[in-house]
């Protein structure tokens, strides 16, 4: 017997980028209100509107969300697992930062007991935001990285880690080898990399953190495990950027000491990418490497504004981080209401419709699993959200201002709205449910 569940609701999900388009002319929304969605072990099946006296047969576990959303579960592509004790530090831009509060606080996952109940911990925080599926640092030790990808698989997400390779410039205790690192890699990667939906990343912290011959083991295991992932930071503020120029004299650019390494592929996920010029970005287009943009992060570390006009310009990829703990909120709302925020510092003006993209559906494609998630298409695997439009009072009534709409303004525009109040307002108090491959995996209450 197969196993049939009927979610009804508000479904909405974004198809294609609908780039820096004005939301009344974006391509690819998909807006279904009052639509029963049909998931059969797991897996989306299908999606049928109500209508009076019909709806899914007896054969089917109906969940009734009559006036909420439903949405693709997030995807955060680059995510902190250690730094929930570190969230909301005080008074430190990102070198001072990382010595101050991060080390000493990834230094205490050496404990088993810690490393365990951290990424318990962990992993219900990303689905009580409604996130279903992240790129995650855990810390240099391979059994936090074990108990990471442990948590992870008993909630069948689909989750992206690996050990954090550092071989200099961080404390004692902090550090790995390369002959050691490389072993500890490989032995994860046979455990882990395919085991139900987890994948292997290579993952260098950043290039201050390690040698010239550990960057070359790193491009060696990408080489030599042609599916894995490579995480990693790059120009993200401007004294790191001076400290990698001195530390890498020979190297066109911050991004060029990775791509020297063989370290930039289609499954290069690099945090921030402040600080690039215009052979970089094109390095990333060519090499088919992704930017993870951390927008509550790159404001609370005041590193600075992300130019994601360059990147369309451009034609490299873009994705949605919190950076937790250098942002300061797992909500990819509230995420995405300050990319807003960063984008409007710029000039440029952020569409509801762009920002939800590139926390599903874009950043499935980018991760290369537009297959199984970050959409609800026939055969996507039901990774979902469930939303309360609004929150409160204030998001309440601007919920119903929006509900009403404004004279002359087509319903895209006016579903537009919505929509943004509602990602500008919302963060997890909102969220009502959050189901993986089909199965619940966090209710409010
Ligand atoms: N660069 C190197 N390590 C880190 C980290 O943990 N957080 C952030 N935001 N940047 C980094
Ligand atoms: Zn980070």
């Amino acid at each position: 017997m197969s196993q049939r569940l009927a979610l009804f609701g508000d479904l909405l999900d974004i198809e294609v980028d609908p780039g820096f388009a004005a939301p009344g002319d974006a391509a690819g929304v998909r807006y279904r209100p009052d639509h029963w969605l049909l998931v059969e072990d797991g897996r989306i099946v299908g999606a049928e509107p109500a209508r009076a006296g019909s709806g899914p047969d007896a054969s089917w576990q109906r969940v009734d969300h009559a006036g909420r959303l439903i949405t693709p579960g997030f995807i955060d592509t680059h995510v902190h697992c250690p730094q929930l004790d570190v969230i909301a530090s005080y008074g430190t831009a990102l070198l001072e930062w990382l010595n101050t509060y991060t080390f000493p606080a990834e230094l205490r996952y050496a404990d088993p007991l810690v490393a365990a109940s951290g990424a318990e911990r962990f992993v219900d925080a990303l689905l009580a935001h409604g996130t279903t599926s992240a790129v995650v640092f855990p810390t240099v030790h391979k059994g936090a990285t074990e108990a990471l990808f442990t948590s992870a698989r008993a909630r069948g997400m689909r989750l992206v880690a690996g050990k954090v390779l550092m071989d200099r410039h961080a404390p004692d205790g902090l550090r790995d080898d390369v002959l050691q690192a490389e072993r500890d890699c490989a032995d994860l990667i046979a455990r882990w990399h395919g085991n139900g939906r987890l994948s292997y990343a290579v993952t260098v912290r950043f290039a201050a953190t390690s040698t010239p011959e550990q960057l070359a083991m790193a491009g060696r295991l990408c080489r030599e495990h042609p599916g894995v992932y490579m995480q990693t930071h790059v120009a993200e503020n401007t004294d790191e950027v001076r400290w990698i120029a001195e530390l890498f004299p020979e190297a066109r650019s911050y991004l060029d000491v990775y791509h020297r390494h063989g370290l930039l592929h289609e499954r290069a996920v690099l945090a921030h990418g402040i600080w690039l010029d215009d052979t970089d970005r094109a390095l990333l287009r060519d090499t088919g490497a992704q930017i993870a943009f951390c927008p509550s992060s790159n404001l609370f570390l005041g590193s600075g504004l992300f130019d994601w006009q360059a990147a369309v310009d451009t034609g490299y990829r873009v994705s949605m981080a919190s950076d937790v703990g250098g942002g300061t909120s797992l909500s990819m709302l509230r995420t995405l209401a300050d990319a807003y925020k960063v984008q409007a510092l710029r000039g440029v003006k952020l569409s509801a419709w762009k920002a939800l993209h590139a926390a599903t559906r874009g950043a499935a494609e980018a991760l290369g699993l537009a297959h199984e998630m970050g959409h609800l298409g026939h055969g996507a695997l039901a990774d979902l959200a469930v939303w309360d439009w609004a929150v409160g009072p204030v998001a309440t009534h601007r919920d119903a201002v929006a509900r009403r709409g404004r004279a002359g303004v087509s319903p895209l525009t006016a579903l537009h709205e919505r929509v943004f109040a509602w990602m500008t307002l919302g963060d997890e108090r909102n969220l009502v449910a959050t189901y993986v491959a089909g199965a619940c995996r966090h209710e409010r209450g």
